[in-house]
C-alpha cells in the first residue's frame, strides 16, 4: 500500500528525529513519493553542489544520461537559476528541455530549500500531458519542505 502524503511527511519527520542519515532519508522519500501516484513515471532528487551543478541522487524509473545538470540548463537547472518551482504541462514545448525518456510528456520540479538556500530539488516526469494538478504540486511541496528540514539539520 502506498503511503498517503500525510503519512509520508510524518515518516520523514520520524526519520529526522531518529537521526537517520540524510542519504537514507532521501532514498526513502523518493521511493515512497514515487508510489503515491500512478502518474509518476520517474521520480528523483537532484542535489545542488557548490560548483553550481546539480547531481542526480536517488531515483525511481529508467536510468538517465543526465546525471549532472548545470544551473541554467534544462528544466531542472532553470528552476535553480530562477529560484522557482516549474510545472511543465508539455515538455515538447520547452526549448531547453533535456530528454531522459522519449515517453515523457510533463515534468514537475520542486526546489528543496530553506529561505534563500537551495539544497536540492525533487524532479518528477510523467508520460501523461499535464499530469501535475495543483493538489499534486502542493503535495510534492510538502515533501520538499520536510526534506529541507533534513538538509538544514546537516548544515
Ligand atoms: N528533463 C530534465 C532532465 C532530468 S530528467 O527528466 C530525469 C530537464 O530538462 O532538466
Amino acid at each position: 500500500m502506498p503511503l498517503s502524503i500525510d503519512e509520508l511527511v510524518a515518516h520523514v519527520e520520524r526519520l529526522i528525529a531518529e537521526q537517520v542519515e540524510l542519504a537514507t532519508i532521501l532514498e526513502t522519500a523518493v521511493h515512497e513519493l514515487h508510489q503515491t501516484s500512478p502518474r509518476f513515471d520517474w521520480t528523483g532528487i537532484y542535489e545542488l553542489f557548490p560548483d553550481n551543478v546539480l547531481r542526480l541522487g536517488p531515483f525511481v524509473g529508467a536510468p538517465t544520461d543526465h546525471v549532472f545538470i548545470g544551473v541554467g540548463k534544462g528544466v531542472c537547472g532553470t528552476a535553480v537559476a530562477e529560484r522557482r518551482n516549474i510545472n511543465v504541462p508539455d515538455v515538447r514545448e520547452v526549448e531547453n528541455y533535456l530528454a531522459c525518456d522519449a515517453n515523457t510528456r510533463s515534468e514537475l520540479v520542486v526546489l528543496i530549500r530553506a529561505g534563500e538556500t537551495i539544497f536540492a530539488q525533487i524532479d518528477i516526469d510523467s508520460h501523461r500531458i499535464a499530469a501535475f494538478d495543483e493538489q499534486t504540486v502542493r503535495d510534492v511541496e510538502r515533501v520538499a519542505a520536510v526534506l529541507a528540514d533534513a538538509y538544514a539539520r546537516e548544515a
